[in-house]
């Protein structure tokens, strides 16, 4: 049996920033990093919100931090006992990750006892506007103890601050925060209804940036005072009057109180986890860091609308903007579809709902179609900037290339969506707008389509494929397969297309003729073929490079954060690469190469990767089992699963800090337990499976949902077992 805990003793100042990501809580509307209460925006606390932005100035536009609701201190005979100020004798933190519950327990020593704050919080899972928390003071003496637990409005912003406004106001039991937003006058409304078990004296404090309640008591030996908060958020993005709505729905669940709230939230895990979880028999430090990666997924799922996607950061702060990147159709979304289709569904409904944001960008280079943004915000908006990096020598902003182009983002999409209809059955989201993406998708590349005088291929050039440290490169294999893989999907989608479809979508398409004309586009298309030894070039010219080893080219950095690609970073004239890049291409269509293929281009990109994406483990780890090797895939899966976990994983591109979670590498080790070592093929309505399990595996076990069937899957050594359950 796992324990589903993370647990770290003692208290060091240097993983307050990590601690943030491992010790995280969310329920997909809002992420609550794993800070401490008493901490202030220097120590990035978040109640980071999804889908909503603002920009400020020049400034990057980011994802909003709510006022936080959690903020708690408390003066024990006139002094502050808190974190990292006072040093404290004792500290635990800890994760509940099977019911998505933190809990700190702290201990200071002063002149004349003990005092000990123990709490727990959550973002409850079926209510998704509502966060909990309970507070427990503790002194070994009686001592004057002053507590002041409110809403704490001044919050971490990167590029903010984003409020123009903010009001603090009591309404009843209740205080209330309503921040307004600098660009375009959101409202962010939180309300929070407190009690305590006992006190002697109560008032509200209103400061510049905080409404705070003032308790104060006589602590008596040994006796607890406990203090209870439900804290609500709207925004003008959800209601119309978010106060009222948050108002409204803290005093209900007030009414209910902590302990009901806390019953329903472990309720729901539970529920949740009788189809999500993967056992493994054999490994319990994989079975662990797997199960706490769809942990990190789960708290991130958007379960409450029907149109929106997720963060590469997922909602660990305003990192990487919290914008969309192609993480989410290409390393989460299995995740999603085998265990919860509806998710899925939500996260390309937000494709399909921003195809006019892609058709604009599109256009605003002169391409026809859509042209997906790089990092997208809500309505498509590309948030990805000209000067994506900082030089960290000279300050001065560096011109990347990325969003302009790192086309095989449509193409993401377009997996996605023939991903998500051929494994429910479901096709709801072509008809939805799904078609019409596909087909904008196809004219996008058809117009950036080349051919060379006196040849009848069609090329791809200047573009990044996955590997970012090699810009504006020609024919990326990965890009090409990917765009060819786009025609025929339209082509596809154009030749089966009912009669009801065929009329609605052939005013704005003359359906034989495109079919005829993406079809040519999908023969014609360049695909860089393997060399002599085997080895595909990622892109023209690749292989005349400088071959030197990772090692060698970390040695030649002049500054630990300095940024590796681009025009003149120390990766870009060399092979080696910054992610997994033909390694990708391979494993989304090993079938169209041999095995010897397959394990010469493994061996060759291996040691010329410098992972330093943490997508790029996972796409290793599944080569690697498609190639027969699950002992060499492990490493690489384990590291994918512990991304968030271990740290370590890199926090600044140039100056520029990138940290958060991961939930790509996350969704990447789900991918690889159960697609790589639990051999998992879905096709033609059929579940099959050929385990290659790692060694110590003794049995995996997991379920997984398709065509509207829940299958549980069992397998060992030598035996396989699938069975269908509804
Ligand atoms: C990677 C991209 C990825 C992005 C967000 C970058 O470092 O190179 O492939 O989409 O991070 O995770």
């Amino acid at each position: 049996m796992k324990d589903w805990i993370i647990r770290e003793k003692g208290f060091s100042k240097e993983h307050i920033t990590l601690n943030g990501n491992k010790f995280i809580c969310g329920n997909g509307y809002m992420g609550i990093r794993g800070t401490l209460e008493e901490y202030e925006k220097e120590h990035l606390p978040a109640v980071n919100l999804a889908g909503i932005y603002d920009k400020v100035g020049d400034g990057w536009r980011e994802p909003l931090n709510a006022p936080n609701a959690l903020y708690t201190r408390i003066r024990v005979d006139g002094r502050d006992y808190i974190l990292p100020e006072v040093e404290a004798s004792k500290h635990e933190q800890v994760l509940d990750y099977r019911h998505g519950i933190v809990k700190r327990s702290t201990t200071w020593k002063t002149g004349r006892g003990e005092v000990t704050v123990i709490s727990e919080h959550f973002a409850h899972y079926t209510c998704p506007h509502i966060y909990c928390m309970q507070y427990t003071i503790q002194t070994t003496f009686h001592a004057e103890v002053e507590v002041y637990t409110g809403i704490d409005a001044d919050v971490w912003d990167i590029h903010g601050p984003h409020y123009d406004e903010i009001t603090l106001s009591e309404s009843g039991e209740c205080i209330l925060a309503g921040a307004v937003t600098h660009e375009k006058g959101e409202t962010v409304a939180v309300a929070e209804q407190c009690g305590v078990s006992f006190f002697n004296e109560q008032r509200v404090d209103v400061q510049e940036k905080k409404i705070l309640h003032h308790i104060s008591f006589i602590s008596e030996k040994e006796k607890e005072v406990k203090i209870e908060k439900i804290a609500a958020v709207y925004t003008t993005q959800d209601v119309t009057a978010p106060e009222k709505a948050a108002l409204e729905e803290v005093r209900n669940a007030f009414k209910k109180g902590y302990g009901a709230c806390k019953k329903e939230q472990i309720e729901a895990w539970e529920e949740h986890w009788k189809t999500a979880e993967v056992e493994i028999e054999g490994d319990k430090e994989a079975m662990e860091a797997l199960n706490y990666s769809l942990y990190q997924l789960q708290s991130i799922a958007p379960r409450h609308v029907e149109s929106l996607s997720i963060g590469a950061r997922g909602l660990s702060g305003q990192t990487y903007k919290g914008a969309v990147f192609w993480d989410t159709e290409m390393f989460m979304l299995e995740y999603f579809l085998y265990t919860q289709p509806e998710t899925a569904r939500t996260l390309l409904k937000y494709r399909i709902d921003t195809l006019s944001g892609a058709q604009e960008k599109a256009r605003a280079y002169g391409h026809k179609g859509a042209f997906y943004a790089w990092e997208s915000q809500e309505g498509g908006y590309d948030a990805c900037t000209d000067y994506n990096v900082t030089d960290v020598f000279t300050g001065r902003p560096m011109r990347t290339y990325f969003k302009d182009k790192q086309i095989h983002i449509s193409s993401a999409v377009v997996y996605g969506i023939m991903r998500y209809t051929n494994v429910t059955g479901d096709d709801s989201l072509l008809k939805e707008g799904g078609i019409e993406t596909i087909l904008e998708c196809a004219a996008f590349y058809d117009s950036l389509l080349l051919q060379k005088a006196h040849t009848q291929v069609y090329e791809l050039h200047d573009v990044i494929g996955p590997d970012e440290y090699h810009e504006r490169v020609n024919n990326n294999g990965y890009t090409n397969r990917m765009a060819k893989f786009t025609f025929e999907t339209a082509v596809k989608i154009l030749r089966e297309a009912e009669e009801e479809t065929l009329q609605r979508i052939s005013n704005a398409y003359p359906v034989e003729e495109l079919a005829k004309r993406y079809q040519e586009d999908a023969d014609r298309l360049y695909l860089p073929q393997p060399e002599k030894d085997g080895v595909v070039e990622q892109f023209d010219g690749y292989r005349k490079l400088e071959d030197v080893s990772v090692d060698t080219v970390r040695s030649r950095l002049l500054h630990e954060k300095e940024y590796w690609g681009g025009a003149y970073g120390v990766a870009a004239h060399t092979q080696v690469i910054k992610q997994a890049d033909v390694v990708t291409w391979m494993v989304m269509f090993a079938e169209e190469f041999s095995q010897e293929i397959l394990q010469k281009n493994l061996d060759y990109y291996e040691p010329r990767t410098e992972h330093g994406s943490s997508l790029s483990a996972c796409m290793y780890a599944l080569l690697f089992c498609k190639c027969g090797r699950p002992e060499c895939a492990y490493p690489f899966f384990l590291k994918s699963a512990k991304a968030d976990l271990a740290g370590g994983g890199k926090e600044w591109a140039g100056s520029v800090y990138i940290g958060g979670t991961h939930p790509a590498a996350a969704g990447g080790a789900y991918m690889t337990a159960v697609s790589g070592f639990g051999g998992v093929v879905l096709k033609d309505g059929k579940v099959t499976v050929n385990p290659k399990l790692p060694e110590s595996w003794k049995k995996l076990r997991f379920h997984i949902r398709y065509q509207n069937k829940l299958y549980q899957i069992t397998e060992t050594k030598d035996s396989v077992n699938v069975e269908c359950l509804q």
